[in-house]
């Protein structure tokens, strides 16, 4: 029987196929945040199959140190936590769960943004405060979005999700992307072509959907936010590292730009201590795909890649093969 290594605990009988077919080692949480190389090749060097989440450093170091590993099933879309040349070099399969999520992160990415533009979280915390003593005439006035424009950057399935979503608020949508979308997202979208500074120049919402890579980290520095409207939302749902937070912490508190709604950090679970002092970032702890519907088909997705490979099929679902890089 193969031992599938998993690196903490899933949905509630998400593995159970998997747990009747094979040796399956479900690992309690780190006592940390993550854990490092040296734990977990401690919990893998004799793992067949490896299930992993973003906080899993999955180095060259992991894979040479563990000789059986065929497959390393990544609990997530983003891949960033995975050394993908090192993984063929050592010809290690690796998947993801693409799709399944997308519905869940462009709720989230609007949860963010409606809680940015009318101050939700304030608003709970002055009525929690008791503070509330009357209706008041210009109390936490907030922006409507209705024929404001939506700037995506990144047209992949979880950009182009919140743009439809976009569309029910009667917003203009524009977008980046390395390569222009094809025409049916396009149309289905609604979503016209443009530059990235032009993008960020003319949005009144800038939502961030592309994967970290080399070329996107930092996409979102102190340049970036200064060709933003003063009176511009920052979204992030995609990964911390796609904006530079010290400047973002500048731009809220010298009012480049409006306000920010952040499910992801740079450095997670650390938040920047300027972030959590503002009142107008609206901050949330990596939830995007956290719905028991994407959670439950995700590790669904997982099962399905991992049973493929322990049964020699020929086709393995949900490769991930490249970091993705539609976006820029
Ligand atoms: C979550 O961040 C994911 O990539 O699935
Ligand atoms: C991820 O699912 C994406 O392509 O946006």
């Amino acid at each position: 029987m193969a031992h599938v290594v998993v690196t903490r605990p899933l949905i509630e009988n998400g593995l159970k196929e998997l747990q009747d077919a094979h040796t399956v080692t479900v690992c309690d949480p780190p006592e940390g945040a993550a854990r490092s190389e040296d734990e977990l090749i401690k919990l893998a060097s004799d793992a067949d199959v490896l299930l992993t989440v973003l906080a899993d450093p999955v180095t060259e170091r992991v894979f040479e140190a563990c000789p059986n590993l065929q497959m390393v099933a990544q609990y997530a879309v983003g891949i960033d936590n995975i050394d993908l040349d090192a993984a063929a070099a050592h010809n290690v399969v690796v998947t993801h769960t693409p799709g399944v999520l997308t519905d869940a992160t462009a709720d989230m990415a609007w949860a963010l943004l409606l809680g940015a533009a009318r101050h939700v979280t304030a608003a709970d915390q002055y009525v929690r405060d008791g503070t509330f003593e009357r209706w008041e005439t210009t109390l936490l006035l907030g922006t409507e979005l209705a024929d404001k424009t939506l700037g995506i950057v990144g047209l992949g399935r979880i950009g182009a999700a919140t743009a439809r979503r976009g569309l029910g608020f009667g917003m203009d949508v524009v977008y980046h992307n390395r390569h222009r979308a094809n025409p049916t997202v396009e149309r289905q979208t609604n979503a016209e072509y443009v530059a990235l500074d032009e993008l960020l120049a003319t949005s009144d919402v800038v939502s961030l959907h592309c994967p970290l890579n080399e070329d996107s980290h930092y996409l979102i520095d102190a340049d970036a936010l200064a060709t933003m409207k003063d009176t511009a939302i920052l979204v992030n749902t995609a990964r911390g590292a796609v904006v530079d937070e010290n400047a973002l912490v500048e731009a809220i508190g010298d009012g480049t730009i409006a306000a920010a709604g952040l499910d992801v950090f740079e450095d997670e679970p650390d938040v920047h201590p300027g972030l959590i002092e503002q009142e107008r970032a609206v901050l949330a702890p990596h939830l995007g795909s956290a719905t028991t519907e994407a959670r439950t088909k995700m590790a669904h997705m997982c099962v399905a890649s991992i049973t493929a490979v322990l049964e020699e099929h020929d086709d393995v679902p949900h490769r991930a093969v490249e970091n993705g890089s539609q976006w820029k």
